[in-house]
Order: structure tokens, then sequence, then C-alpha cells
């Protein structure tokens, strides 16, 4: 079977409830999404198995959960306000606009976007005409007005949505350090919104202007810090792995220097192939994640001055000094911060990619039984026999205690199993006329398509354990 690509998951997701385009009813929004009632399961399996895996299973990692909002002086200390740029350029006939960086040109590698702009090479990906504007930044960070008598014009007013959730980690690094009494290394963890104003996002949920992040601010000293770096991407391969990210799809990136961010000195992606279909093989991959070290950039900027020996980023607004003292060697030195980032939208995308099969024309979505929406669908084989029905209802009410679990008796049998597969129900179970008698009841695997019969008592039980 060919592996699926984008659309055939955003056909999926719209049919089943995954993803539905947003403010659909009023035409859409250029790139939002809503996660409807599979999606929202989905999602928020993945950020729960995330935070057991990354906070509650590890003893070096504190979690927290900051403002969306924050002081302004956050975005303008850390660099974003300077530098959150990104280079766009115009289509002089078609008037669309386009990320320079993302354009596609003959001769790429040996020549400079801005040298091929300028020589006409480049054609607009909407029209195919070569009128291109020079490229010029365009602040990527989402801008709101905060305060009852905010106008547009009032500096002291303007304030930004988070482009990360990492600087709400770095400004509250005095807070963890004082009420948990840590010592270097750890971590502290978020999950959370975060807001890019990306000049042509697309390709469905990967590239979004208001997404979702799951980052970890490692915490280290200077030296420990490239190694580190290594760590957390063996770290993420094995988890991505555990969440049934076929190793196939996955390939590791070295940024190099002229691509990496204002604060990192290295940077891996993780990639996945997002784009199987493609021909070439080095455009199948797009970036599902990263780990950078950010070196002590942050807790640098952020700390009351002086702090730069020579001279720079000097901070006089800040009230607090996000330098730490070591017990053990008497030093005292600003931490590095070892970086992993990844995005739950982009992470839900490779699940689904991954999980999507087809058997005998039929799609199962063979997704892990932590990550699936549902767990168990209740099935009655006769919906018009009141003892079977009421069993299968006892059944489901017993079973949602523990697992999201569903009841359906809207069509035949075949037709509910080949609902339950296409949204990755890892277990039917139906209840028939020799459940009356013996209190059994058939639970058939979404994989096999093996059929077994179990005690109805013993149910939850089997379901918790078995796969
Ligand atoms: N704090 C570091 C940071 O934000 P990033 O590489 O810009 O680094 C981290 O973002 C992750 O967030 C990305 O690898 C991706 O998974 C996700 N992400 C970034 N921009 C996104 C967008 N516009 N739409 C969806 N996900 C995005």
């Amino acid at each position: 079977m060919s592996a699926p690509n984008i659309e055939t998951i955003v056909n999926l997701s719209k049919r089943r409830g995954f993803v539905y385009p947003a403010s659909d009813i009023y035409g859409g929004l250029g790139s939002a999404w809503d996660y409807g009632p599979l999606g929202v399961e989905l999602a928020n399996n993945i950020k729960q198995d995330w935070w057991k895996w990354m906070v509650h299973e590890r003893d070096d990692i504190e979690g927290i959960d900051s403002s969306i909002i924050q002081n302004r002086l956050v975005w303008k200390y850390c660099g974003h306000e300077e530098t959150f740029n990104d280079m766009m350029t115009d289509c002089r006939e078609c008037k669309s606009r386009h990320r320079a960086d993302k354009l596609e040109f003959e001769g790429m590698g040996d020549m400079s976007v801005d040298d091929a702009i300028a020589q006409s090479l480049v054609q607009c990906p909407n029209c195919g005409k070569t009128d291109l504007t020079e490229p010029r930044p365009f602040l990527t960070m989402l801008k709101t007005r905060i305060g009852a008598v905010a106008d547009e014009e009032d500096y002291n007013s303007l304030a930004y949505l988070r482009p990360e959730t990492a600087q709400g980690i770095f400004i509250n690094f005095g807070h963890i350090l004082t009420t948990s009494k840590r010592k270097l290394p750890f971590g502290i963890a978020q999950i959370g919104k975060a807001f890019r104003n990306e000049i042509t996002p697309g390709n469905f949920i990967l590239r979004t202007r208001e997404f979702e992040q799951m980052e970890m601010e490692y915490f280290c000293r200077p030296e420990e810090a490239p190694a580190l770096v290594d760590e957390w991407v063996e770290n993420y391969l094995e988890w991505l792995g555990s969440l049934g990210v076929s190793k196939d799809n996955i390939d590791l990136y070295e940024v190099p220097d002229d691509e990496l961010a204002h604060y990192s000195v290295r940077t891996v992606d993780i990639m996945y192939r997002y784009f199987p279909e493609r021909e070439e093989e080095d455009r199948q991959w797009d970036e599902l994640m990263g780990i950078a070290n950010r070196t002590d950039f942050d807790t640098k900027s952020h700390s009351k001055k002086p702090q730069d020996e020579e001279g720079k980023r000097i901070n006089p607004d800040s009230t607090d000094d996000l330098s730490y003292f070591d017990p053990y060697t008497n030093e005292r030195f600003y931490p590095y911060v070892v970086e992993p980032a990844i995005g739950v939208n982009r992470t839900l995308l490779a699940v689904l990619m991954d999980a999507y099969t087809v058997k005998d024309e039929r799609v199962v979505l063979k997704l892990k039984k932590r990550l699936a929406p549902i767990k168990a669908a209740v099935l009655p084989l006769k919906k018009n026999k009141s003892e079977i029905v009421e069993l299968a209802k006892k059944i489901k009410k017993d079973l949602s205690k523990t697992m999201r679990s569903v009841y359906d008796d809207t069509a035949g049998i075949g037709k509910l199993y080949a609902r339950q597969d296409e949204i990755g129900t890892p277990s039917c179970i139906t209840v028939d006329f020799d459940s009356l008698d013996d209190q059994t009841v058939t639970v058939r695997d979404r994989d096999t398509w093996e059929q077994e019969r179990v005690p109805a008592e013993r149910l939850t039980e089997f379901l918790n354990t078995e796969g």
C-alpha cells in the first residue's frame, strides 16, 4: 500500500470529526483548524502521554503553565521583537505574498533567493510569473492591544501573543528555583498555544498561525549542554517510536550555522516524511521538531544589568538576575539551556499518517491504544431486542468509568466494525443472544479482526491489559 498523503488525512479528518476547517460556515480563515470530537481526544492523549513521559516519569523536570500574553519587555529582551522576522516577497502580477526562503528555483544552492529574484529567475508559486519584489523583513509576532483606552498608536498598550512557550519558562526560572529548591541540571516543561503571523501558512495543520507547543527547557552547566543535545535527540526518537511513528519516516537535519535561530549555537531538527508523494526524496520532509543548544542567551538576556562582559544585551528593565550559584563548586554563572521543542499539531499529523492503513479496501487506523480517541465501542447485535440493548448499555456505562467508550446501534454489525476501524478504536464489544445466557461478550480486535469470547465482568481488566 502506498503511504497516505496529507490530503488523505484531511479527508478522513473532516469525514470522521478529527479536524475541521475553522470558521467553515463563513468561508473559513486561511489555515486555521478546529479539532472535532475525535481530534480533541487524540490531541489530549498525545499531550497527556508527553506530560507523563516528560514530567511524571522523570525526577529532574518540573511543569509550568505560563500566560500567553506577557509584558512586552519579555519579547524585547529575548530578541524576538528585533529578530523574529521572515523575509517576504510579493508578486507584482497576482499580488500574492510568499516567504522568500521557501521559494524554489533552478540553480538553488549556488545562488541566494535575493539574487535569483533580482534576475527574475524565481516563478511566483501562484501565477508562475517572475516579477517578484525584493525580499523584506516581516515581523511574525502577532500583535494585540491591552487596556480599555488602547488606541492603535499607543506604544504602552502594545502586547504580543507569544510566538513560543519557552519565554514563559525562562522568566519564571528564578521563581521555580526558589520554590522547588532544585539544583542544576533540571528542566521545566510546558504545553500551550503559540501564535505566529506566518506569511505562507498551509499544508493542513503543519503550518498554522495558531498552534500548540510542548517545550522543555533543560537548565545545565555550560559544559554539559553539547552532550545533552544528542541525549535529547535520542530520547525523542524513542518517544516518537513509542507513539507509532515509523523510523522510516524520520530523519535528522543538522541545521547549518546560517539558518540557526538567533539564540542557538546548534540545532538538530527531527524531520518527518509529510510528503511521501513527492518524487524527489529531499522534498518529502518537513520539520517535526527541533532540539537546540540555546546557551546562556536567555538566562542572560532576562537578567538585570550588568550581565555581559562585552557589554552587550544590557537589560535595565528586569528586576531579577537569573544566574545560578553552584554550591558544589562555589561558582556563579548563567545556566545554559538545551531545548527540545515539538508541536502538538505536527505530532498529531505524523501519528495519523503513520497509523493510516488500508485492509480489504477499508481504512484501518492503527493508532497505539493509549492514543486512540475511543478505546472500546459497545455494539448490540440486535437493536430491537431490549435485553441485548440493556446489557450493552450497562457494559458501556461500566467501561466509561475507566476508558473513553461509546455505544452504537445505528447500523448493522459489519458497518459498525468498519466505522470503528476507520477511527482507530482498538476493540469492539458485541453483545448477542448468548451474552444473555452466559454473560460473555465478543471482543473483536481492530488489527487482526480476530474475535474472542470474554466474560462481561472481566471486560475492563481484559481491555486494559490486552495489547
Ligand atoms: N522555542 C523554540 C521554538 O519555538 P521552533 O522550531 O520555531 O522553535 C518548535 O518551533 C516547534 O513548534 C516546531 O518544530 C513545530 O513542531 C512547531 N511549530 C512551529 N511553528 C509552527 C506553525 N506555524 N504551525 C504549527 N506548528 C509549528
